[in-house]
């Protein structure tokens, strides 16, 4: 499969964003993570068309955590989206590069107060409060700073999204929200709504991540436009914002068929509106968050190729130079990925191989897939590690962390420096008593 901006050149290799992935793996050196642009751009403005034009009071918030950058920060700003962080971490990335501080969601399970008091300071647009306890320390935060905090709360609609369970986070038994079934989502709006030092805005759910089918997208759109419609009776407050986080799934495999951001969009928003008529509930904003769907099939891991050690009997394993330590998503969610000889790009498939990183485990990327063959010194493309590959990179076995580089119309430019080995070092201290 090709993706993005991704073709063959006449040379025969793999070209994305216009540059020769050979030459970009000699350029910079690999591992090394390559962002399309413009395939970055293209899935901003097709969510954002997909939304507004169904419905004009909504928004799209990028999933910071997905794939966060200083560049990143810029090109979600130059496009129109908002943003979602989940930590002071991701918050003061967005803020370094200029991203309006109004325009963040503060997300997570347990906001330490500091954070919060960070996130007051700095001016976020929402926090999305995810239990009562927060709401007291976020109260005593705002009453501190003399700042009113305008909120969400988060809430479990208690819909499965058939996705790996590290990643579904809809259902009620889940450290994240609170369940509407048990009524406690509606106790911290009621607890929110006493509180001066806060202003309640809206709900918020995220169902799960890599998400196949529309059916549970539409299941929580219903449950929570009912729970806004409980708490206008029930309480006489109208929420003014509904934020059904993200989870749309992206292609790995060239099986793969993922719902279109269209097709997602008409799902969230007809249920909204057939939900908000059965309940004569005017449509507040809607808010998405999607993070994968916006830059996994923009991102590609190149590898230099190493031993290619054919076992009799058992299968032939190509080691490349890097592993778990830039996508630990394989063995983390038993992840598939597909993947390209970026300079044997033209050639047919003629045998079966399976790649193996670099670590001192048995560390595979890709367990069983045809290519061209294969030798020590081509270049492997690994496709569709745009979300979560340098965002949850490690240092296992005191591998630096790949460059990243952005890709447009035949550009390529750094975005992250590679880390060195002496960038390993840092920070470590012997104690004069080991000396
Ligand atoms: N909003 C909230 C509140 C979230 O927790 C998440 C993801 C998103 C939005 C974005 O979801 P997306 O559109 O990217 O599916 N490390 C895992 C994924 C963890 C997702 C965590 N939350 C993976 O590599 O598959």
């Amino acid at each position: 499969m090709l993706l993005g901006t991704q073709r063959i050149s006449a040379k025969g290799h793999l070209e994305i964003g216009g540059c020769d992935a050979v030459e970009l793996a000699r350029r910079f050196g690999t591992p090394l993570y390559v962002m399309d642009e413009a395939a970055i751009r293209q899935r901003c403005r097709e969510f954002r068309r997909a939304f507004e034009t169904r419905h004009p009071d909504s928004a799209v918030a990028f999933a910071a955590k997905a794939f966060l950058t200083l560049a990143m920060c810029r090109i979600a700003d130059q496009e129109g989206l908002w943003m979602d962080a989940a930590s002071s971490g991701e918050m003061r990335a967005a803020v370094t590069a200029g991203f309006p501080a109004e325009k963040l969601y503060l997300h997570g399970n347990y906001k330490k107060e500091e954070e919060l008091s960070s996130a007051l300071e700095i001016g976020v647009g929402f926090i999305v409060v995810d239990s009562e306890w927060e709401l007291e320390v976020l109260k005593r935060a705002a009453s501190r700073l003399k700042k009113k905090a305008r909120i969400l709360i988060r809430v479990t609609p208690g819909v499965e999204s058939h996705t790996h369970t590290y990643i579904e986070t809809g259902q009620i038994d889940n450290k994240f929200g609170l369940p509407v079934a048990t009524g406690q989502a509606l106790r911290a709006v009621r607890a929110a709504l006493a509180m001066p030092e806060i202003e309640l805005v809206g709900l918020h759910c995220h169902i799960g991540s890599q998400v196949f089918v529309l059916k549970p997208f539409e299941t929580a759109t219903q449950i929570m436009v009912s729970l806004a419609a409980r708490i206008r009776d029930e309480l006489g407050f109208t929420l003014r914002e509904i934020n059904m986080g993200g989870g749309l799934g992206v292609r790995y495999r060239s099986s793969d068929s993922p719902p279109s951001p269209d097709e997602y969009a008409e799902a969230i928003i007809s249920t909204a509106r057939d939900a908000g008529s059965r309940h004569n509930f005017a449509m507040p904003r809607l808010v998405v968050e999607p993070g994968r769907a916006i830059v996994g099939e923009a991102g590609t891991t190149l590898y230099s190729v190493g031993v290619v050690k054919p076992i009799p009997g058992a299968r032939t394993y190509v080691s490349v130079d890097g592993g778990m330590s830039d996508n630990p998503r394989p063995a983390l969610y038993q992840a598939v990925y597909e993947a390209i000889v970026a300079n044997k790009a033209d050639r047919k498939p003629s045998e079966r191989v399976t790649i193996a990183g670099r670590h001192c485990e048995s560390d595979i990327l890709i367990d069983g897939i045809e290519l061209p063959r294969i030798e020590p010194g081509d270049i492997l493309a690994v496709q569709t590690t745009g979300a979560y590959n340098f965002t949850m990179a490690s240092n296992y076995n005191r591998f630096p962390r790949p460059a990243v580089v952005l890709v447009a119309d035949g550009r390529a430019d750094i975005i992250v420096e590679r880390q060195t080995e002496e960038d390993l070092l840092r920070g470590e201290i012997i104690p004069e008593r080991l000396a």
